[in-house]
């Protein structure tokens, strides 16, 4: 499996800026319309330390250290957003040798054979004490950052290493993390086999040698990576976590061999240190904006020189720049609420391959599906096509952006104004208001859109029942016409919000009866399903192990426990809905009761059950694509 992580970088920053290029101006994008200001304020993550951030595919993923035994990833198309984003749990730990204390999460994209897969490198241990903290690798089943995950190793079980992350240098992949040589806790290397799997030496790169490095411990840690004109600088946190001199420093590979200590030559004065009310500023990742055009910096800070490494430190990001010596220059830490400009990019326009699964828009009346086209023209027609499939995509505020799968392009109010009827087209994304819907559940599985700028109703001009039929927002408030199913094209994984854990049918056992649970994912068949539509807005659940066997066998509803069985009745029949952070409620047609992990724990084998609503996140799902 071979594994490209820069020229995956440089890629994805051109296939944002082609996508910000290709654009059209659009009449939309005026002030009063931003979803968001043109400028943020740090910090912006509360108790938001080692965080890692990466752009991609127009949304920013935030990851945050969480002490738990949960990882949660916040995504958000803006960065302001990712403060009151919700978190997704994509992991959760059971193992008692890696269930806890989950710290510094890193999620990086890797070019492999199968195509693009995202690698999560955290460090976990046991229950008890800190001592079992190892660096553990997870895979994403595909290119959607927000997983499903399964878990692929452990690189070194055998003794205490943290804070692991990627080298990618001349097609060879490494391995970098930080453990304790007697009272120096120093950085190390090793070559990697595989995206989880350390081979032959392993070597120390950088240790505390200056007093700047000894505040409290001698500690070199959090070592990461950022390449720059054919330079590869390895930038990394110094000084004990708990004081305000926790800072970052630079070493640089000026040999040709990572492997070879000499090879690396440390800067002897820090880059990056406590100023402006900021204190042990750390631990940090690096991201281009969403138009490539400029580098940041995302690290944690304490407001308190005083506060120590625990739950006091937050998420801050700032942009810095290269000098003329060719190395970065990451200035001082931005005070606590000073405006800056948001990343160069973020209001686009920009098209985006968002990340999702795909569904069809179907119409009520018609019973043909929303399509656009390469001019952006909007109509309710065939959908049999990429230009017929949508991602549904949370956009913070409770609200959702339509994202089309051929074109990139976003469904649009076009004149985005509040009054009168409005024409509907799907344009680049501009950030606007008018590219905001709620999901609203109508009945029987049903859906209707409302504009967020208009609050009118998305559908076909003046109720068509005729395939081609134009598309607005605006006449009718509701009526069959404001109706439309979302049918879902992909196979996807039912997540669970609060485990990470996936819906499977328990030893995926194939026969009725089998019971349903909760598992963690293992890209097993009996974990991935496909839906399809019965009447109304409802669907059959069954599992590409099912169908692959020919099973008839769904997930039916037996006095509210969730297990296998005939397909033919409607208490196998489920419908969706759309909840303000992007999770879902999946609703039984016969018990009108929600789908729910009945132990509401993060354990393999959690029973799933259909249970009153009552808006837990144990009731709360997320589909999550896969191949
Ligand atoms: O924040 C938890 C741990 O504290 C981080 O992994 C490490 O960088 C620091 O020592």
């Amino acid at each position: 499996m071979t594994h490209s992580l820069t020229t995956l970088f440089a890629a994805m920053a051109l296939a944002s800026s082609l996508g910000a290029g290709i654009a059209q101006a659009s009449p939309i994008s005026t002030d009063d319309n931003r979803i968001t200001s043109e400028t943020f304020a740090n910090p912006l993550l509360r108790n938001g330390a080692d965080p890692w951030l990466e752009y991609f595919n127009g949304n920013y993923y935030l990851t945050t250290t969480t002490w738990t035994s949960e990882l949660v990833m916040r995504k958000s198309p803006t960065i302001a957003g990712l403060a009151d984003a919700p978190a997704h749990n994509i992991w959760s730990g059971t193992d008692k040798s890696r269930c806890c204390n989950f710290w510094a999460f890193e999620f990086h994209p890797l070019q492999t054979a199968d195509g693009l897969r995202w690698y999560v490198i955290y460090t976990s241990g046991v229950a008890e004490n800190f001592d079992g903290q190892r660096n553990h690798i997870l895979e994403s089943e595909g290119s959607d950052p927000m997983g499903p995950y399964q878990f692929k190793g452990t690189p070194m079980p055998d003794h205490w290493n943290i804070d692991g992350s990627y080298l990618e240098y001349k097609d060879q992949l490494y391995f970098l993390w930080s453990e304790w040589h007697g009272k120096d806790q120093v950085n190390l290397i090793a070559k990697m086999s595989n995206p989880w799997t350390v081979e032959g030496e392993h070597k120390v790169i950088t240790q505390p040698i200056h007093d700047w490095e000894k505040s409290g411990l001698n500690v070199n840690e959090g070592p990461e990576i950022i390449q720059h004109e054919g330079r590869t600088f390895l930038v990394h946190s110094a000084s004990f976590c708990n004081t305000e001199d926790y800072a970052l420093g630079v070493v640089e590979l000026t040999g040709t061999d990572p492997m070879d200590p000499a090879a690396w030559t440390k800067y002897d004065k820090p880059f990056f240190s406590k100023g402006n009310g900021v204190y042990g500023p750390g631990h940090h990742g690096f991201f281009t904006s969403p138009d490539g055009s400029e580098d940041w910096l995302i690290y944690h800070g304490n407001s308190s020189p005083t506060d120590g490494c625990s739950g006091t430190r937050s998420a801050r990001a700032q942009p810095f720049k290269w000098d003329d010596k060719g190395l970065p220059q990451f200035g001082e830490p931005l005070a606590d609420k000073q405006q800056l400009p948001v990343p160069s990019g973020e209001f686009g326009p920009l098209k985006a391959q968002v990340e999702g699964v795909k569904y069809r828009i179907v119409n009520r009346e018609i019973n043909q599906c929303l399509i656009t086209n390469a001019k952006g023209d909007v109509s309710v027609s065939r959908c049999d096509d990429k230009a017929s499939t949508w991602v549904i995509d949370q956009a913070n505020d409770g609200l959702y952006r339509f994202a089309n799968v051929a074109e990139g392009t976003f469904l649009t109010q076009e004149n985005c104004q509040d009054s009168a009827i409005s024409g509907i087209n799907a344009t680049p994304w501009v950030a606007s208001r008018c590219q905001r819907w709620s999901v609203d559940a109508s009945h029987d599985g049903w859906f209707r859109f409302a504009n967020e700028r208009s609050i009118k109703n998305l559908q076909a001009a003046n109720c068509s029942t005729k395939k081609g039929a134009a598309v607005v927002a605006g006449e009718n408030r509701v009526s069959e016409c404001t109706d439309w199913r979302i049918e879902p094209v992909s196979k996807f994984a039912i997540v669970n919000a609060h485990s990470g854990r996936v819906v499977s049918a328990q030893q995926c056992d194939v026969n009725a009866n089998a019971n349903v649970v909760q598992y963690e994912y293992t890209a097993n068949a009996c974990q991935q399903w496909q839906a399809t539509p019965t009447t109304d807005g409802y669907y059959r659940l069954q599992s590409s192990q099912l169908t692959a066997q020919k099973q008839a066998q769904c997930v039916i509803s037996v006095a509210g426990n969730l297990q296998l069985g005939s397909c033919d009745k409607d208490d196998s029949e489920w419908r969706t809905e759309y909840m303000p952070n992007g999770s879902l409620r999946v609703v039984s047609r016969k018990g009108g009761s929600s789908m729910k992990v009945a132990g509401e724990s993060y354990a393999n084998g959690d029973n799933i059950v259909e249970d009153v609503w009552k808006s837990t996140i144990s009731q709360q799902f997320y589909f999550r694509e896969v191949k």
